[in-house]
């Protein structure tokens, strides 16, 4: 027998364990060795009961992934085949699941005829968010187990339920406590249930709560309206939603069927491709050149943050939110207490939308330690420094955290643009300085910029990359330069954007373009957001190092003349109804904007579509292309992960560079090419670009020197 499977006899029952490191994903060869195993535990006569366990760290993360590019995961047995088997077997089989049991996995124990699950053991269907269905059954099987509301949830949204919540919905027969063995419960459970005198029992016969849903045909449109706005561009979700329909309205094997149809459109779709390229582009961002695996890490128990404005309140929130303690530091009351409020405000508003426990959110505002001592910091792990942006306070404030703080302790600095160097040289431990570079807003956007100094040691860096995984964020690596990666890529787009307006379009056609594409919003929206002040200060601080080339549309500096900061004054690019964040076009801008074309002399023309978007969208790629030649970004696909989680790019495209990819580069270069020749302005194709796309090559077949 294949080692991917060991084989145990306990009594009269079958112990058969997975054991396909690092995660037990069901690839081909371990499907084989388990029939094998099923199928000698079914032929010997002494054998009444068999239970599937899994060694290592979970039972397993379902059907493997890398299978559906080949089309590998389709050959028999394919997992629906084995799951069959299971259902169908003369003899009961009991699963013993641990850690995690997601996708396939959870479809196997669907399958079986006993559940036992270790406490804490995370269930769940996250197919959806690979953009597809679940394929083996799990669309059809689940709402059998645990009744059509419970199984939409579970399903359409994609995240596991524990051991305990499973038990509750009658998905889990018997969860196991921390002194009990898993595998003995379920040799045990599998040996009551083969002296039952019936058959074992088929998941795929029970029809009691489908009956319950047939009485509320409503159930499916509401939930599809329910979703609307959160999965907007998304197929999988809805796909998710027509398989369950078709488990309440059909009989088991016509609803197998759609359910396989559906999965098998849904895996060959771009979508699919896009959110399965973002799951492994993930785990490729944890990988970072010159940090090796076993490097060590520094264990942050207690953190500080400097700055309780902004940034730093919503940075507090995420340490807080992750269960760290974390002190925050102002150097004035009256703007901690405000920093604080802001805090309670924050907390507050969550509670009521229904998204925490009043008693959580206390839980976590008591991890917050508003502090105006700085010596306090002497003996936390890590600090962020998120105060004004300014380089003459950032080296001050760092000469002071180095007198203070622990000699191991990480110095971090929250700045968007400045130089990590120039601040680390202020200290005598430039090795433990690193940049950690939040989005707005900090305790919700999902992305650091973790940006490595010339001294950036790989310790500081593996503590930061854990640290962000610790705070659910997605860190990723870039190095130094002049706004870094993200902001370096969102400078051409905006900046392009105001352009087109200077030619003829207006900002509510440009942000329609750009969110039919699939972004939150587009660029004026973003920017009224943001604050038109906010830009003016930026525009303002940068002037005496603007390259004298880089011209940009004076329009914004009007409104900002005008008062027209967006939002907070309800006026901006847009104007804003009274307690309303729906952008309405404002007459006024568009006078403004006409008459700044004619002072400029610019004859305004009718822009397609097509071009805000190509105009937009090529030349944020291009400078990405620079990004990577300058080796800032390790791989093209870090650059698609910070479009992802720091500008909400829409994942079913799989951020900028995978769409370049997608869109074909030699059309991205020649795009780019014209509209140098017409506009000039900084759009010259990158040499990168110019380069993969002359030799037929891809991004996502680049790799750094
Ligand atoms: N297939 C192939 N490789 C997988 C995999 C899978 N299902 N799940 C994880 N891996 C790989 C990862 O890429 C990583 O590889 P690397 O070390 O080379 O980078 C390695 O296994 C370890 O994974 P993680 O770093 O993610 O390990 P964690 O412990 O952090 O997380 C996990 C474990 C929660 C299970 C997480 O890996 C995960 O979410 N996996 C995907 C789960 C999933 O989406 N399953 C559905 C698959 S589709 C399916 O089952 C179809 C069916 O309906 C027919
Ligand atoms: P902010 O103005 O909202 O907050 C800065 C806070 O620092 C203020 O509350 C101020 O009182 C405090 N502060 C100033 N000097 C201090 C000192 N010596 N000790 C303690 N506290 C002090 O600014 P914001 O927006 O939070 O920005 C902070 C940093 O984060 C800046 O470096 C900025 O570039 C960066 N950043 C800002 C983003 C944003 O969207 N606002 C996004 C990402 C980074």
């Amino acid at each position: 027998m294949s080692q991917l499977v060991r084989i145990d006899r306990v009594d009269a029952v079958t112990v058969i364990t997975l054991d396909n490191p690092p995660v037990n994903a069901f690839a081909f060869d371990l499907r084989v060795a388990l029939r094998d195993a099923l199928v000698a535990g079914m032929d010997d006569d002494g054998v009444e009961a068999l239970v599937i366990a899994a060694a290592g760290r979970i039972f397993s993360a379902g059907a493997d992934i890398r299978e559906f590019d080949s089309g590998a995961s389709s050959d028999s047995p394919s997992l629906p085949e084995l799951i069959t088997t299971i259902e169908d077997a003369p003899k009961p089989v009991v699963v013993a699941l641990h850690g995690t049991a997601v996708g396939g996995a959870c479809e196997l124990a669907l399958g079986c005829h006993g559940r036992v699950a270790e406490a804490g053991t995370k269930i769940g269907l996250p197919e959806v968010t690979l953009g597809i269905v679940p394929g083996a059954g799990g669309t059809q099987r689940l709402p059998r187990v645990i009744g059509v509301a419970a199984a939409l949830d579970i399903i359409v949204s994609g995240k596991p339920i524990t051991a305990e919540r499973g038990r509750d919905l009658g998905l889990i027969d018997e969860v196991v406590g921390a002194d009990g063995d898993r595998v003995e419960v379920a040799v045990a459970l599998a040996h009551r249930l083969a002296t039952d005198s019936t058959a074992p029992a088929k998941t795929r016969e029970r029809d009691d709560l489908l009956a319950e849903a047939r009485e509320q045909p409503g159930i499916f449109d509401d939930y599809r309206g329910k979703i609307a706005r959160r999965a907007r561009g998304f197929e999988a979700p809805f796909a998710c939603i027509d398989c369950v329909e078709a488990a309440v309205t059909r009989p088991f094997a016509e609803g197998i069927a759609f359910e396989r149809e559906t999965f098998v459109r849904c895996r060959d779709s771009e979508q699919s491709k896009a959110q399965r390229y973002a799951f492994f582009a993930e785990r490729q961002a944890r990988k970072v050149r010159g940090v090796e695996r076993d490097t060590p890490e520094l264990t942050i128990a207690r953190a500080a943050v400097l700055g309780c404005g902004t940034m730093g309140g919503g940075i507090a929130m995420c340490f807080a939110n992750a269960g760290i303690p974390v002190i925050v530091t102002e150097s004035d009351q009256g703007v901690l207490d405000r920093g604080m409020e802001a805090i309670r405000r924050n907390y507050a508003s969550t509670v009521s939308k229904g998204r925490l426990s009043s008693d959580d959110a206390e839980a976590r505002i008591s991890l917050i330690e508003p502090s105006l001592d700085f010596d306090q910091l002497a003996d936390v792990d890590i600090v962020i420094e998120a105060v004004f942006e300014d380089m003459a306070l950032k080296k001050d404030i760092f000469g002071r955290l180095d007198a203070v703080c622990r000699a191991d302790a990480v110095l971090a600095t929250n700045t968007s643009s400045l130089d990590v160097n120039e601040i680390a040289s202020v200290t005598s431990r430039p090795e433990q300085v690193v940049g950690t570079h939040f989005f707005s807003p900090a305790n919700v956007m999902r992305l650091v910029e973790i940006v490595r100094g010339a001294a950036t040691s790989p310790e500081t860096l593996a503590t930061t990359l854990a640290l962000s995984r610790r705070l659910g964020k997605v860190g990723v690596v870039v190095g130094v330069c002049d706004s870094f990666a993200a902001n370096r890529m969102l400078y051409p787009y905006s900046r392009q954007a105001q352009f087109l307006i200077e030619e003829g379009a207006f900002p509510e056609q440009i942000d329609r373009v750009l969110y039919d594409f699939g972004l939150p919003m587009g660029p004026f929206a973003l920017s009224d957001l943001a604050g038109i002040d906010v830009g003016w200060r930026v525009r303002q601080h940068r002037e005496p190092t603007r390259p004298k080339n880089l011209r940009y549309s004076a329009i914004a500096d009007r409104l900002y003349e005008m008062g027209r900061y967006g939002q907070k004054t309800q006026k901006g690019w847009y104007r804003y109804e009274e307690g309303s964040r729906t952008p309405i076009p404002d007459p006024e801008v568009a006078d403004l904007i006409v008459s700044t074309s004619e002072a400029l002399g610019i004859e305004r023309r009718e822009i397609s579509d097509e071009e805000i978007l190509e105009r937009c969208m090529y030349p944020l790629i291009n400078e990405g292309a620079r990004i990577l030649d300058e080796g800032i970004a390790e791989r093209a696909s870090d650059l698609d992960l910070i479009w992802m989680h720091g500008f909400g790019f829409p994942r079913y495209r799989g951020g900028p560079m995978f769409y370049a990819d997608s869109v074909g580069l030699k059309h991205v270069y020649e795009t780019m090419k014209s509209f140098f020749e017409v506009h000039h302005d900084w759009l010259e194709p990158a040499p990168l670009l110019e380069h993969l796309a002359r030799e037929g090559r891809t991004f996502g077949e680049w790799t750094a020197p």
